[in-house]
């Protein structure tokens, strides 16, 4: 069976911050199970923001985008993957502009016939200060890459940290479920995978 391709995308400008952290511990896990995988740090290349040819009319904003800069490396990486990971750190209660300026330029292979159709896609959304958005944040993340015709698992709709809970003295504590539930989810994205290459959905 041919490996599943999975590339994990940091929205951060910090290339060893929490987002890499956590994106690459999920990389390892897949990686064991026989996945390709790709990390790409978006920082490292220049992403100019939308143009804005769709408002004008979606025909006008077609794949490749027009604009000749760092993307036309990223969408081939895109294209050849089964597996999409968005990360962001989460910024004033959503993703980072990094992530953002990024979803905005995928618009193209919408309007080209949803090119990333039947890919699988997770989003995770993270902050070490948990001050808020981060279910927003990973939520906006999804909504994207379910709109541009990926599968968000069950599982899928990711954020860090985790959910509060007591300990046995009543003090709020972190139950540090994504890590805990990494590697079941790791485990069902490989068969998820495996099932949708044979499956052959038509949306
Ligand atoms: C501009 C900016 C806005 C932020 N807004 C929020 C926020 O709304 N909610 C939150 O929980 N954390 C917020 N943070 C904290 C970051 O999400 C947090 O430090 C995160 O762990 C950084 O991820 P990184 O280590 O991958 O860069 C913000 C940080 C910055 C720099």
């Amino acid at each position: 069976m041919a490996k599943i391709t999975i590339i994990a995308i940091n929205g951060s400008p910090r290339k060893n911050g929490k987002t890499a952290e956590l994106l690459k511990k999920f990389l390892v896990l897949l990686k064991r199970k026989g996945a390709k995988t790709t990390f790409l740090n978006l920082s490292d290349y220049k992403i100019n923001h939308c143009l804005g040819c769709y408002s004008k009319s979606p025909s006008a904003c077609k794949f490749p985008c027009v604009q000749k800069d760092d993307m036309q490396k990223i969408y081939p990486l895109l294209l050849a993957s089964d597996v999409i990971i968005l990360g962001s750190p989460i910024y004033w209660f959503n993703m980072s502009g990094l992530m953002k300026n990024f979803i905005d330029r995928l618009t193209c292979l919408a309007t080209s016939g949803y090119l990333l159709e039947n890919k699988v896609g997770l989003s995770l959304a993270v902050s070490s200060e948990n001050e808020g958005g981060r279910v927003s944040a990973s939520l906006s993340m999804a909504s994207a890459l379910n709109h541009l015709g990926l599968l968000i698992p069950p599982y899928g709709i990711l954020y860090f940290p985790g959910r509060e809970k007591l300990n046995q003295k009543g003090k709020v504590i972190w139950d540090n479920w994504l890590t805990n539930e990494m590697p079941k989810i790791s485990n069902n994205l490989i068969k998820l995978c495996q099932f949708l290459k044979k499956a052959k959905f038509q949306w």
